[in-house]
């Protein structure tokens, strides 16, 4: 039989000992703990799991424990009123009372009876694993001990073990016969591997593991971010909490758009400031001009649960410096006012991108989506006129589904409207990007229900669809 060399060590204990609790027996804890329930496995020693208390003293007690207990110390105040006790004294004379010491007459104190020469509550407190159960709830009721238990093992060794125990050869404990489990590079740098034996490898079969896995949705922005940068792109970040300032006013969005309403929008309690003053007469004018209303800087410093990452791609055109040409992308979480069903949750993803340069045209807009999706195998795209209040020309991009033979809409983009990207910076055209992660990943892993993202299906989470 091959044995481990703490199962030997532990093996060898045994057969003198017959039986041992863990921490009885010579080697470390844990490894003898290990040991333990190896040896059992192969039926060369059983464990047993008992439970022991401890008790453990008090502050209390322990000064009790020094200077007597008080039922015993008030014992020096017979005669004396009551009144005149302090804190301690009173506790005394309460457990002196119950014992029948003493009593009470006209307010002082009266000796009924001697107490023992050795009060019997004291020694238990002492010695709490000699003590009688009574004493013991007594002493915990009194808050002077505090029970604790501790799970303990009792190893013993079986007739098989006796057997195995008899085989080992003497002297195996030495070092330079043990047998070596792991090869470092001081084994074969000493050249002990010469004189050493290795332990075999013992290989049991083993069914499924359940290992674990990286989230496919995880793995799928992996690999979203992957291809941005194969195009050249940086990515941008933001957080979920936005001001309707940079949500919907920046992006050129009227303040009595229907998607800005509470239906469509989270709203948060609070307020955003709005920093860049001058920024802010802009958008204004951009508003006031372009839609013909009255602009208000309240509704803009509303505070929301960005609804797009659209929010972020205006922010990072706010800080280009100059007319600098620059490719951003952005994957984040975003939210709406919507109930859930098969197609809709009211919390996914979008995957956003701007390209801020000069020279860009919608061409280039057409070509750079289509060689984004053919990354992730959709070659069958399509892009159909749309509407979007930052951008123009509009398109909404879609894909062929086969299996249902259908089109599904993957997202939408644009050329960022002047109107918009003057305000916040010098550079036109910007072409923009917003698509969906959830929608095309639907169709990668065959879901039917959008909602499988979040039901934790762990045949679904195992399987690994996006890396196929
Ligand atoms: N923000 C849009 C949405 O949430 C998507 C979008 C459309 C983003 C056009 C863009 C764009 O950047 O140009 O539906």
């Amino acid at each position: 039989m091959i044995l481990h060399k703490q199962e030997k060590d532990l093996l060898k204990q045994l057969e003198k000992k017959v039986s041992a609790k863990i921490e009885e027996l010579e080697m470390n804890r844990d490894s003898a703990r290990r040991a333990a329930f190896w040896l059992a496995e192969k039926n060369l020693a059983s464990v047993k799991e008992g439970e022991k208390r401890t008790y453990q003293r008090t502050v209390e007690c322990e000064k009790y424990a020094k200077e007597g207990f008080p039922e015993i110390r008030i014992m020096e105040k017979v005669g004396r009123p009551v009144s005149e006790l302090g804190e301690e004294e009173k506790i005394g004379l309460i457990w002196a009372k119950k014992n029948n010491w003493i009593d009470i007459k006209e307010g002082k104190i009266e000796k009924l009876e001697e107490p023992p020469a050795e009060y019997a509550l004291q020694k238990a407190a002492l010695e709490p694993e000699k003590a009688a159960p009574e004493e013991i709830e007594l002493l915990k009721k009194r808050k002077l001990l505090r029970e604790e238990t501790e799970k303990e093992l009792l190893v013993s060794i079986t007739q098989k073990g006796k057997e195995e125990a008899a085989k080992l050869e003497e002297g195996a404990e030495e070092e330079d016969s043990w047998e070596i489990g792991e090869l470092t590079d001081d084994v074969i740098a000493s050249g002990k591997w010469k004189s050493s034996k290795f332990r075999k490898y013992s290989i049991a079969p083993t069914r499924d593991a359940a290992i674990g896995k990286v989230h496919p949705m995880t793995r799928m922005v992996s690999r979203i971010k992957r291809a941005f940068r194969d195009m050249g792109f940086e990515e941008i970040e933001g957080g979920m909490v936005e001001s309707a300032f940079w949500n919907f006013d920046a992006l050129f969005q009227p303040q009595d758009h229907p998607a800005r309403e509470l239906a469509d929008t989270f709203y948060l309690a609070g307020e955003e400031k709005i920093e860049d003053r001058k920024l802010l007469e802009r958008v204004k004018e951009s508003h006031e001009k372009g839609w013909k209303y009255e602009w208000s800087e309240k509704e803009a410093r509303r505070r929301v649960l960005r609804t797009h990452t659209t929010a972020l791609s205006a922010r990072h055109l706010h800080m280009l410096k100059g007319r600098e040409a620059k490719k951003y992308f952005a994957v984040g979480r975003v939210f709406r006012n919507e109930a859930t069903d098969f197609k809709h949750l009211a919390e996914f993803h979008q995957v956003e991108g701007i390209v801020a340069w000069e020279g860009a045209t919608f061409r280039d807009l057409l070509g750079l989506l289509k060689q984004f999706y053919s990354n992730f195998g959709f070659e069958k795209i399509r892009f159909r006129p749309s509407y979007f209040p930052y951008t123009e020309p509009s398109v909404e991009i879609e894909v062929f589904f086969e299996e249902k033979g259908e089109w599904m809409e993957l997202g939408g983009a644009g050329v960022f409207r002047p109107e918009m990207t003057k305000p916040l910076c010098d550079v036109y055209p910007v072409l923009a990007f917003g698509l969906s992660l959830e929608r095309p990943m639907m169709l990668m892993e065959g879901l039917k229900d959008i909602r499988a993202f979040y039901k934790n299906d762990l045949e679904w989470l195992k399987g690994g669809g996006v890396n196929r």
